[in-house]
Parts: structure tokens; sequence; C-alpha cells
């Protein structure tokens, strides 16, 4: 034990690669800039220089550009990784590069103590034990394994599954996947604003019902399922019926970190988490495996039998402890990253409204996570308006496959019409947000929105000359 110690220290991080406290990127500041008031080219400002080595540009904004990059407003496909996420990492991509397996020498205790710091604060986010948590490659493997991993475990008694119509198309794809293996699925609609209905959920659930999952904040428009409203009644279901109670799984890849979650509190069974949509790395994730009661589920891959058996591979020590750290920044910052996009999705939402007509918002802003705002804006094609926003990145409520724009299956859900559906634009607003580029986009969807709606036909006859569209006859060629 003494000469384990003692080894421990001799690989000690080198103090030049002690992390330090630092910010690179300035949290928003308040209210800089006003629509009138274009930010002005700031190249005197000193290059800081990080500790990592990295030399970094001063701010420079021109039109909607910063630093000759379009404004990133797109938090829910990814978010930038918080440089003090990278700090911690960087001493595991250097000189503690053990593999948390190894057993005989101090590298490998040295990462994995650091992995299992990890653990914890992955666990401590959402209110569960180290022990629950099993690190994955990110939230689509977390899914995988626990809907496919559920299923096939209790095949023999049971065969069906519950899951909604706007879960992410991992969540869908497996069910589809699990369908063609002879499970049965039922896909729950979903209300106007996006909301399950409980009623609905409870006509659903049968005897033979292994597994209900529904996703905890959608990616697209942003709305909170009640998630332990959903654990109450598939309890009292199993109650009364005396059948053992379906396990609750919820994909709460963009819901951890942003809202909070409590999986004791909540009733959840297991869940997914993703590490690049709370401002750590790409490429790690983590399942949450309830452990007391035990929930059973068969591996997706084989090997090793490292994380209790149900993900071998040698854990990524660098990616996992960037996720604990980001995981440890989004409980500690929760409250204050909450009021900070909550402000500017208001003053978004404001901007947008006070200057251009005809825009609905999608979702369900009472029930929803205000980083995430979905707008439709009528007599405007998504993609035209995506194409001259060049100097903002946005994403389109049209899912651009290789052939074809179709419409968002989210949207549809919702009951939009294509034309609605093909107009939407999701703005994802996070922690590095600020408040000048808000500003910034309000003024760049003024402009285009009213540009492309002066050349717009339908917008001519609908809107100034007051003809109702739907009762036209167009003619085919
Ligand atoms: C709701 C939801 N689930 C799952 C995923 C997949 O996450 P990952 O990129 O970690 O595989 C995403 C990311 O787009 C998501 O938004």
């Amino acid at each position: 034990m003494s000469l384990r110690l003692l080894t421990r220290r001799i690989v000690a991080t080198p103090s030049r690669l002690r992390p330090l406290a630092r910010t690179l990127v300035t949290p928003s500041q308040p209210a800089t800039a006003s629509v009138t008031e274009a930010p002005k080219a700031d190249a005197e400002a000193p290059a800081e220089s990080a500790p990592s080595g990295f030399k970094l540009q001063p701010r420079q904004s021109r039109g909607g550009f910063v630093n000759g990059r379009p404004i990133y407003l797109d938090a829910q496909a990814t978010t930038p990784m918080d440089p003090r996420v990278l700090d911690k990492m960087l001493p595991l991509l250097t000189e503690q590069y053990g593999n948390p397996h190894s057993r005989t020498h101090a590298y490998g205790w040295e990462a994995e103590e650091l992995v299992e710091n990890a653990r914890e604060e992955v666990a401590k986010l959402i209110n569960a034990g180290p022990k629950d948590i099993v690190f994955t490659s990110g939230a689509t493997e977390s899914n995988n394994l626990i809907v496919k991993g559920i299923a096939n475990f209790h095949k023999s008694k049971k065969k069906h599954i519950i899951t909604t119509q706007t879960e992410h198309k991992c969540v869908l794809d497996s069910c589809r996947f699990l369908q063609s293996q002879g499970f049965e699925v039922t896909y729950l609609p979903v209300g106007p604003t996006g909301l399950v209905s409980l009623d609905e959920l409870k006509a659903a659930l049968r005897p033979d019902t292994s597994l209900v999952s529904i996703m905890f904040v959608n990616n697209e428009i942003g709305v909170i399922q009640p998630i332990a409203e959903i654990s109450r009644v598939i309890k009292e279901y199993a109650k009364e019926q005396g059948v053992t109670k379906p396990l609750l799984h919820t994909d709460a890849a963009q819901a951890v970190g942003k809202v909070p979650v409590d999986v004791e509190a909540m009733g959840i069974d297991v869940m997914s988490i993703s590490g690049h949509k709370i401002y750590g790395p790409k490429g790690v994730g983590a399942a949450y495996v309830r452990r007391r009661p035990r929930v059973r589920l068969e591996p997706l891959i084989h090997g090793g039998g490292q994380e209790r058996g149900l993900r071998s591979g040698t854990v990524p020590a660098p990616i996992v402890v960037g996720l604990g750290e980001a995981a440890r920044l989004a409980r500690e910052e929760m409250a204050a990253d909450h009021a900070h996009v909550s402000r500017l999705s208001k003053r978004l939402v404001e901007g947008i409204n006070e200057n251009v007509g005809y825009v609905v918002r999608n979702g369900d802003p009472e029930h929803g996570y205000p980083g995430c705002v979905n707008l439709s804006f009528a007599y405007v094609e998504g993609e035209s308006l995506l194409m001259a926003l060049k100097d903002v990145a946005l994403s389109s409520g049209s899912a651009c496959t290789s052939a074809s724009l179709e419409p968002s299956y989210v949207l549809r859900a919702l009951g939009a019409s294509d034309d609605m559906a093909h107009s939407s634009l999701r703005f994802g607003i996070g922690r590095f947000t600020t408040d000048e580029e808000i500003e910034m986009v309000i003024k760049r969807i003024t402009q285009v929105v009213t540009k492309l709606r002066d050349m717009s036909p339908l917008w001519e006859m609908a809107v100034e000359e007051g003809i109702d569209l739907s009762t036209i006859e167009w003619s085919g060629h």
C-alpha cells in the first residue's frame, strides 16, 4: 500500500501542466450592443495566452461574423467545450496516459482514480450513486444499449415497448430494429405543443411492456416531458394490475446539466447522457443504470467486462475526465447558466416579435427549455433563410436527406403543416452566447425575412392583397 502511494506521487502531474484557474471565453456580459449599434472591430485588444499554450485571437466582430466565423446559435447540435474542461483533460493526454484498468503500476492507479472522480461528478449531477454510471461513447450508444439491452433481456416474457413519435432518431431506429426482431412498439403521439398525454400512456401500458422510453427535453423544440408524472403513471399501473413495473428510460442528452434532473425524485430507472451537449468533449457519454433495485440488460459490446460488464473496452480516461469536469461545472453553474440562457432567449423572441410578423413559436414555452427556440416564419423557406443567413450558424426544421428536403418529423408530429415545418429555424442558445450576438441575430433575421418576403409572390398575395391561399386552385403544367 505504501509503495502504491509513493509511486503515485512520483507520476503526479508536473506543475506546468496543472490546470490554472482561467477563463478563455468570457461568459456573457450585460448588453453592450443594440440593433442600431453594430459591434466595432476590437483589434486593439491584446491576444490572451492560455496556459495550454494556445494563442487566443482577440474578439473581432464584423457583420454577423465574429473572428471571421459565423455566430454560433446551434447549441442543441453541440456545444463548444468549456476551456476549463480542456484544462482538466490536457494532463491525461500528455503525462497521465495510464490505462485506468492497469492494476500493476501507478500510471494505471492514477488514471483509475481520475476516472472514478469523474464518475462521481456525473453521478452527483443527477443524484445517482457512482456505481450506477456506465461510461459510453455518447447518448446514441447509451440509447442503443438501454433500449435494445432491456428489450433483449426481457424478451422471453415481455416483448412490448412504448416510446414517442418525437424521440431522437437513435431511439426511434433502435425501436424499429427491435420491431424487425419481432418486438412490438407503441409510438405515442404528442399534442400540439409536443407533450405526451399521460392518459394515452396509461392506455398503452400492457402486462408485457418491458420499457417506456420518453425523452426529457426534445432536441428540436425544447419541450420538457413530465418525467416524474410519467413515472408515477407507470408505478400506479403496475400496482393496479399486479404486474412487474415496466422500466422507465429517458434520453436526457438535452436535459442533464441544463435543467435539474434527479433520478431518485423522478423515478427514473435508466437514462442517457451526452458529453458534447454540456460543454464537454465529443465521443463520450454515460448511461445511468440503476443498481437498486437492479435494472437488468444485455450488453451490446462484449470483451474485457469493463463498466460492470455492460460496456467492454478501455475507458477513454481523457474524455471521461472531461465529461466529469463538464458535469461538475454544470452542477455548480446550472442556475447561472439557466438565468443567462433564459434572459437571452426572452430577448431573442421579443426582438424578433417587435420586427417581424407572422412568426409561430413551435413547442411549449411554458414547459420548455429556454435555450431551444424553434420559430416558423410564414411565407419564407427555411432553407432560403439559412442560405441568406450565412453569418449565423443555425439549424432548420428540414432534415436535409441526400435526395430530398423532408420537413422535420418532430414538427409534423405536432401537427404543423409542411409549409410551416419547412419555414422553421431552431435557435440554440448556450453558456457562451452573448448579448451582442443575440442583437446581431435579431437584426439579421429582420433584414433577411423582410427581403425574402418582399420577393415572395405568396407573401404579396396572402398578406398584401389579403387572398386566402387555400382557396386558390393552382394549375399544373
Ligand atoms: C435528444 C438527443 N438524443 C441523443 C443524441 C445523440 O447524442 P450523441 O451525439 O452523444 O450520440 C442527441 C444529439 O443530437 C440528442 O439531441
